[in-house]
């Protein structure tokens, strides 16, 4: 029997203390999502990154709980025996009648529990539990629907561990179990249809059919409530699916969801208010020199350039030194994640910096995973191409250096003129011919099973962006998630992110929006949206979000082009500072981290768990709401730093040159005491309200 914990969390200096005294006692707490050890898009994170702090509170009795896929098990999951008795007896008893169930440790930051279902292996029941589906819950789900086919499996498999856990404890047992999204609700509603002694929540990070709507050409916001849910999820052939959404989100003790803007859509489209509102965290890490993210990011970009080089060989007719990296990136909704005006923006920066004579140059990234087969030759001969001029160049070096060395070791200064033979000649031309190149460099780094019908690729073919020499804005379109262990760019998504200059993510949709929120905790500036949740909650905590290098663009109040204008902007304006004022922004960026790190905004996450506890199980739980307006809140002021204006910012580091990078080692150290000396290491200013309490 474990310990009974008292659960207290204290938040970060600067931003509000909250403890919460409560006794979990012997509870146990399961947490469901079909992204667990199962890499999608944002749940994933939301769960990987939590997994530490929520271990940290349940220690032995946390369980996470997915689906079985065979290659993230053998890369991120060790399989052992169950350590917790109960449950050791239930995975046995499930295993001896038809199914697959496994157990291990999640190789992340807090080794979770994981236990994964394989799916498929009890695909032989899919008939039988959605008749009973129909017959108990009045819900029918098609046979071609083959995610809704697997949300039933998920569902009834998870319900049946959770009942047989229940059975196998000797003592009644208290279970808290967490549902994310729609394709793991199912299993919630069955505990409550099954009258089991289980505790639920239910959080959405989305709504069905809001992302649904979204991706057509409705006005989401302004017809909120004139929405007839029936029948638009009917017309969408998602019926069924939104019917498992509204049930879980009906049935569980405490519903959540992951921003304001997300609550007002459920309560609109799923017909539930939620109960709290559970802002997504990341796990922030501090280095011991501050401003070592900085040199990071001058490490990666470097990386970065290099792949810039092989893409652009024949062409590199621009300075990657004065060279901006933007990029996009995230699962492929082409316009709720604003990929739409993103392309229309860089279409008018292109003109812009072209009319104004800018020597910047634009390299715009789209990592946004399509069906592809393969990367493209053309874009693997570039890196080839890049190797062998470095070859070239390293073994010329190699020559040239043993002459001169011999030289100099008999007291004579070398002849350079003979320094280098025909031979060398001859290779070094040969290398030259064969970096020239007849068609532009690509904007696909892949062959695209889809291209004629592609969204970006089609958008690209209409504005004209084809990487052509008078282009100032230059687009590679990477139709995949990064990877360390790629042939072509081998860097994962955090060093590119790293490397980047700014993230562009004008999203229509976004019920929270992790892309800009990782930017945030890098360092590296970022463009969100008034209609992301990641976007309101910063406007809501910092007093001049640009200045912070956080760009909010409006798309709720203005139309599709006056935003495009507004990003157009943004963009200009990123373009036109210099690298000081760049290296000024990314510290003020970082500093925002607290406020996205789960030791911080984990409390919310802690506050529904109680609440539920205490609803499902009130003879042994009590859970006292707090009074959101109790708490204090806090707002970043606006950076009282140096502004980054060219002219003011010269005065702080007098010998300062823009490109010379001694002196932007030096001045970010100059920056740091600034910091120092006005104290504004961890911003802070109690007399604002905290408003994203609980609801
Ligand atoms: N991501 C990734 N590799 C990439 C691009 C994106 O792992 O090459 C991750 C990114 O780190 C983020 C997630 O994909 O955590 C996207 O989450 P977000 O909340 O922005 O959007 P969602 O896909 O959930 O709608
Ligand atoms: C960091 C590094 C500097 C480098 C700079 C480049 O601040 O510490 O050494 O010069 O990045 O910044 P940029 O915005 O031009 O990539
Ligand atoms: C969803 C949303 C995204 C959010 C993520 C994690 O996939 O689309 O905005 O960040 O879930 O909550």
């Amino acid at each position: 029997m474990p310990l009974p914990r008292s659960l207290s969390v204290t938040s970060l200096s600067g931003l509000d203390d909250w403890t919460e005294e409560f006794d979990l006692g012997d509870a146990v707490l399961f947490e469901i999502a079909w992204e667990v050890a199962n890499k999608v898009g944002g749940i994933y994170t939301v769960i990987q990154t939590k997994a530490r702090l929520t271990s940290e509170e349940w220690g032995e009795n946390y369980f996470l709980v997915g689906p079985y896929m065979e290659n993230s098990v053998r890369t991120q999951v060790e399989l052992i025996e169950p350590t917790n008795p109960a449950l050791k007896r239930t995975i046995d008893n499930m295993n001896s009648s038809g199914c697959k169930l496994y157990f291990g440790r999640w190789l992340i930051e807090g080794s979770p529990y994981v236990v994964l279902i394989d799916v498929g292996f009890t695909a032989w029941s899919l008939d039988r539990w959605k008749s009973e589906l129909w017959e108990n819950c009045g819900i029918g789900v098609p046979w071609f629907d083959r995610e809704a086919n697997d949300a039933v499996l998920f569902g009834f498999l998870t319900a049946w561990l959770l009942g047989e856990y229940a059975a196998q404890c000797e003592e009644p047992p208290h279970i808290l179990a967490h549902f994310h999204e729609w394709l793991a609700g199912l299993g919630l509603v069955l505990c409550r249809q099954r009258q089991l002694p289980v505790a639920t929540i239910f959080t959405t990070h989305a709504t069905l059919l809001g992302r649904y709507l979204c991706a057509g050409s409705v006005d989401f916001y302004n017809n909120l409530h004139k929405f007839n849910v029936d029948k638009e999820a009917g017309d969408r052939q998602i019926y069924h699916r939104y019917c498992l959404e509204r049930a879980a989100a009906h049935c569980a003790h405490v519903f959540t969801t992951v921003s304001h803007i997300t609550a007002i859509e459920a309560e609109h489209l799923l017909k539930r208010k939620p109960d709290v509102v559970t802002p997504n965290g990341l796990n922030v890490k501090k280095f011991s020199a501050s401003h070592e993210f900085q040199n990071l990011h001058a490490h990666s970009k470097a990386r970065i350039q290099e792949f810039i080089r092989g893409h652009f060989y024949g062409h590199l007719d621009f300075n990657l030194d004065k060279s901006v990296f933007l990029f996009i990136a995230g699962r492929y909704e082409f316009s709720n994640k604003g990929a739409d005006v993103f392309l229309e923006a860089l279409a008018r920066l292109n003109y812009l910096l072209r009319v104004n004579h800018s020597e910047v140059t634009v390299i715009a990234f789209f990592i946004m995973p399509a069906r592809t087969n393969n990367f493209n030759i053309e874009t693997l001969k570039g890196q080839a191409v890049r190797k062998q001029l470095w070859d070239t160049a390293q073994t010329v070096k190699e020559k040239f250096g043993k002459k001169l060395y011999e030289s100099l070791l008999v007291g004579q200064l070398p002849d350079v003129s003979k320094m280098l033979d025909k031979e060398d000649f001859t290779m070094m031309k040969r290398a030259i011919f064969s970096a020239q190149r007849q068609c532009l460099p690509p904007i696909c780094t892949h062959n695209m099973l889809d291209d004629s019908s592609d969204p970006i690729l089609n958008c690209l073919r209409r504005i004209g962006l084809f990487n052509s020499s008078s282009d100032r804005v230059k687009v590679i379109f990477h139709p995949e998630f990064l990877s360390s262990t790629s042939p072509l760019l081998p860097m994962d998504y955090e060093e590119f992110v790293r490397g980047c200059h700014l993230g562009v993510f004008p999203s229509y949709y976004e019920p929270w929006g992790y892309t800009p929120a990782e930017c945030t905790v890098m360092g590296i500036p970022s463009v969100s949206t008034n209609l992301s949740g990641f976007g309101c909650f910063m406007e809501e905590h910092i007093a001049d979000p640009s200045a912070y290098g956080v760009y909010i663009l409006d798309r709720r109040y203005r139309s599709v082009d006056e935003s495009c204008s507004q990003l157009t902007s943004f963009l200009l304006q990123f373009c036109q500072q210099s690298r000081r004022q760049r290296i000024i922004q990314r510290n003020r960026t970082e500093r925002l981290s607290d406020l996205l790190d789960w030791r911080y905004l984990g409390r919310y996450y802690i506050s529904a768990r109680h609440m539920a506890l205490a609803k499902a199980f009130p003879e042994s739980y009590y859970y006292e709401p707090q009074d959101p307006s109790s708490k204090k809140g806090f707002r970043y002021p606006r950076p009282a730093s140096v502004p980054p204006s060219p002219a003011l910012s010269r005065h702080s580091s007098p010998h300062h040159s823009d490109d010379n990078d001694d002196d932007d080692e030096r001045y970010n150290e100059d920056l740091e005491a600034e910091k120092d000396r006005l104290n504004i290491r961890q911003p802070h200013s109690p007399q604002y309200r905290d408003k994203s309490g609980l609801t």
